[in-house]
């Protein structure tokens, strides 16, 4: 039968109209603006969004549109990513600066309309420059839709705890200061706990975060590591912690006394408030320091937050503090949490990883230096890498370049293989590893492609650490992982395809390896990238351009009619950065 083109026209249009009937559409206005802060006995000015920190909570039903117009009353441009939000053929809304856009220069606004899918549970949004996030970050609500439901017992109520870093200085300032030297980049003051550092920190008892619970009922935490360089233990006295969720997917829950929570990652947890005797309770994180015995520079002080019964009872002296939180180098603990995680894998949510890999790629992830021409002296400078190659941001967007056909802003030669192999976990990595060389390589992938992808640590600098890598546009499974060298032989003998935890950020475990998989069935423009803030900005980043699919529904949809412009660079970091690495650049 033949149709007349007019009705397969409204057909399409039906189907798009009914498309969007799915969900429901929300409004949000963030104002970015400079507000007083005290913390630990002083005082400083940050950007934070609607005064707050942190700042409001995005909620919404899965499957729906939240149209959020930031608006820049700061000094200096901004961008801000909906990290877990798959943003289904909309990369313009992704919001890393340098990637899919430029920044929303000081005194202007953008609205971002951020698409959700398949996301269920906690997710978060922060700032994608500089290192602006410490300040500029929330939490994201998604909850399931009525026909669903939770997958577990309705909870009696929620509690969010964002996990953040408290920096005394100006950040974003003493960043730009260490990029342009080539030194490390600054240490927190503190850990916080929704904006506070807590009962053990100087000037901060006033003010400890409180959490009132009802005996008997049972709450869903929202936990956010929103930290800038910190995997975090996060445990409740005498209280079980039941993990359900991790990045917006559902596990078969997991019971234990502590979780280690990633930077970037976010977990649903329930909590009984179940203790007969009605008290107050410490609700404490630590850094789990991964690096070395002999390196100590990190927080040592644990940050406090207090859980409250509520009723008519004297409360002891002083909380109970968390004896089962493991110590900062423990890392069979953060080892014994991770592995136990597995994807949900009922009716409702189903598992199906990728089974015919047509692109795998190798991808070793290391500390380096990298030696620069500083006003005509050689110098060297702390760098990171992927596969050897150092990220550096190009000065217009990859997505504006790819999208117009823009040449000399990219290459898409970034390798599948390290460029060398050697014993990658060995105490000592050789001397050629230390090098790494600079470039804007992104890797291209066909739509639809299944893709593997194996990072693996190394121990180049004596620098060995756990690394959260997150990918954004997708979420993916992790199939495998294991200390040492990757066997390409015997490793994948042992992968989970059966019911993998799908994530958004991985923690690839120190001198060691992690396997994971996902099918490019997002067409557009994507970061990966180590989400410790100091190995991004040292260029432990790279982006994946997956192409468009044969049709209008497989393809990026249109530019929305405004973006930042990139010609007035404004991120402080970025130039002083940009300003020597530029001359290694590619030509
Ligand atoms: Cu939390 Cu590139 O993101
Ligand atoms: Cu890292």
């Amino acid at each position: 039968m033949a149709l007349p083109s007019g009705f397969l026209g409204l057909l399409l249009l039906h189907g798009m109209l009914s498309g969007l009937a799915q969900g429901d559409v929300h409004f949000y206005d963030f104002v970015l603006k400079e507000t007083n802060f005290t913390r630990l006995c002083s005082s400083k000015s940050m950007l934070v969004v609607n005064e707050s920190l942190p700042g409001p909570v995005i909620r919404v039903t899965k499957g729906d549109t939240v149209f959020v117009n930031v608006h820049n009353q700061g000094d200096y441009g901004v961008t801000i990513h909906w990290h877990g939000v798959h943003q289904p053929r909309n990369p313009w809304s992704d919001g890393p600066e340098y990637i899919t856009q430029c920044p929303i220069e000081a005194g202007s606004n953008f609205t971002y309309e951020v698409i959700f899918s398949d996301e269920e549970g906690t997710l978060w949004w922060h700032a994608h420059s500089d290192w602006t996030r410490a300040s500029v970050h929330g939490a994201i609500v998604v909850m399931p839709n009525n026909d669903t439901g939770f997958p577990f017992p309705q909870p009696d109520g929620e509690e969010i705890l964002v996990l953040g870093s408290w920096y005394k200085g100006d950040v974003n300032a003493e960043v730009a200061e260490d990029l342009e030297e080539g030194s490390d980049t600054p240490r927190s003051d503190s850990y916080i706990i929704n904006g506070q550092p807590g009962d053990f920190l100087p000037c901060s008892a006033e003010n400890t975060y409180r959490w009132q619970v009802d005996h008997g009922k049972t709450y869903l935490l929202r936990l956010v590591n929103a930290a800038m360089n910190a995997e975090l233990y996060f445990a409740i006295a005498q209280h079980v912690l039941t993990v359900v969720g991790l990045d917006g997917s559902y596990l078969k829950p997991v019971v234990t006394e502590y979780v280690m929570i990633s930077p970037g990652q976010t977990m649903d947890i329930l909590v009984t408030a179940n203790q007969t005797r009605l008290g107050r309770y410490y609700m404490a994180a630590r850094q789990f320091d991964s690096v070395r015995p002999d390196d100590t520079d990190y927080d040592h002080i644990n940050v406090t937050a207090i859980l409250e019964y509520r009723g008519n009872y004297t409360p002891t002296s002083t909380p109970i503090f968390p004896s089962s939180l493991p110590t900062y180098q423990d890392i069979k603990s953060a080892i014994y949490f991770t592995d136990r995680l597995r994807s949900l894998a009922d009716q409702d949510h189903p598992v199906n990883v990728p089974k015919n890999i047509t692109t795998m790629m190798y991808i070793s992830v290391s500390m380096n230096s990298i030696t620069f021409d500083y006003e005509g002296t050689s110098q060297s400078s702390l760098s990171s890498s992927l596969n050897n190659v150092s990220w550096v941001n190009p000065t217009t967007d990859v997505l504006l370049a790819y999208y117009r056909n823009m040449s000399g802003f990219y290459t898409t030669d970034f390798p599948d293989y390290p460029p060398t192999f050697y014993n990658f976990t060995a105490d000592t990595a050789p001397d050629f590893a230390t090098d790494t060389s600079q470039g804007t390589r992104v890797k291209v992938l066909d739509y639809n492609e299944e893709v593997e992808i194996v990072f693996q640590g190394t121990t180049v600098l004596d620098a060995s650490e756990d690394h959260p890598m997150h990918l954004h546009g997708y979420n993916f499974y992790v199939v495998g992982s294991g200390p040492g060298n990757f066997d390409n032989e015997t490793d994948p003998n042992s992968y989970n395809l059966v019911d993998p935890p799908k994530m958004t950020t991985v923690s690839l475990p120190k001198r060691g390896w992690v396997a994971l998989r996902f099918k490019a069935s997002n067409p557009g423009v994507w970061l990966w990238h180590c989400h410790l803030d100091r190995h991004l900005s040292w260029g432990m980043n790279t982006v994946f351009i997956v192409k468009n699919g044969d049709t209008p529904e497989t393809s990026i949809r249109e530019p929305p009619t405004y973006m930042p412009s990139c010609e007035a660079n404004s991120s402080p970091i970025r130039l002083l950065n940009f300003d020597h690495s530029n001359k290694n650049k590619f030509v």
